[in-house]
């Protein structure tokens, strides 16, 4: 496996690799070089076969605090529109397998902006959400205000970025932008659970559900229904989708191979 220098990449018997976050003394602050390994190790999952859902969590105590605001200072008019960040978000927006966020304490910024690049978030009891850019005198820059918005609807979003106000976890579930509340201490064992059990599952139905699921927000119904119809026909010719049925007529576990 890969060194990295500002993440720490582990991988588990049940295909699940585990990515975590780690520049705790600045509080997991995205800085660049984190984002290039955190693109990077998202490739890697891709290619690899063995790993079939991914955990990103920024460990027990806090989640990212955003952009490196440092680095951000020293950008000028050419720094920001040659800034490379941009295409490594988009490489992380386009991980195609399972990615599954534990937020434990601070998601800020392009913290929460992270956490919305996963497909289910689980927020520690003590998980905080913001958009606290407007206090710098700037705006979300990787992707918070259309996914935000998109996720918990215009009032909250429109509070959350206008304001800079921060939401806890009792509301991040109420809008729907977290799958669950856990206790502080359960909440990267209950994102290993769940990918565990997404792992065991056919990984090219999880592929085309994900990426199903995804075009929701791209599209307009009818082009999602028949999205959604054409994925549904591509998985009649796998051997998971026989496999699944099967065993289900024999009354037994499936066993999916991925093929
Ligand atoms: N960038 C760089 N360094 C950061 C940082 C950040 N986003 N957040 C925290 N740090 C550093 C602090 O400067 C401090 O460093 P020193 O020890 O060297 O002084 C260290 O982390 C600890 O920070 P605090 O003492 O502030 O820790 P705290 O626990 O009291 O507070 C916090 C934590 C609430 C997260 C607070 O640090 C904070 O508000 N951070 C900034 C949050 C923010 O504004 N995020 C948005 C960034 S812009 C962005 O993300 C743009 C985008 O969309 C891509």
């Amino acid at each position: 496996m890969a060194e990295y220098e500002d993440i720490v990449v582990e991988g588990t018997a049940e295909h699940v690799l585990q990515i975590t976050l780690d520049r705790p003394k600045a509080r997991n602050a995205l800085r660049t070089n984190l984002l290039r390994e955190l693109a990077e190790a998202l490739d890697a999952a891709a290619a690899d076969e063995g790993v079939r859902a991914v955990v990103l969590t920024g460990g027990e105590k806090v989640f990212a605090a955003g952009a490196d605001i440092g680095e951000l200072a020293e950008l000028d008019l050419k720094g920001v529109v040659e800034d490379t960040r941009p295409g490594y978000w988009q490489r992380i927006a386009q991980f195609p397998k399972p990615l599954i966020a534990a937020v434990n304490g601070y998601a800020l910024g392009g913290g929460c902006e992270l956490a919305m690049h996963a497909d289910i978030i689980i927020a520690a009891d003590n998980a905080q959400f913001g958009q606290p850019e407007i206090n710098l005198g700037i705006i979300p820059g990787a992707g918070g205000t259309q996914r935000l918005i998109r996720t918990v609807g215009k009032s909250l979003a429109m509070k959350m970025v206008l304001a800079g106000e921060w939401i806890d976890a009792r509301t991040a579930l109420a809008s729907g932008l977290v799958a669950e509340i856990t206790p502080r201490e359960a909440t990267i064992e209950r994102a290993h659970d769940l990918a565990g059990k997404i792992a065991a599952k056919s990984p090219m139905a999880v592929r085309q559900a994900k990426d199903v699921l995804l075009k929701a927000f791209d599209t307009d119904l009818t082009a999602g229904l028949r999205l959604e119809r054409q994925a549904f026909t591509i998985l009649a010719a796998t051997e998971d989708r026989q496999e699944g049925l099967s065993a289900f007529m024999d009354k037994r576990k499936p066993e999916f191979k991925g093929r």
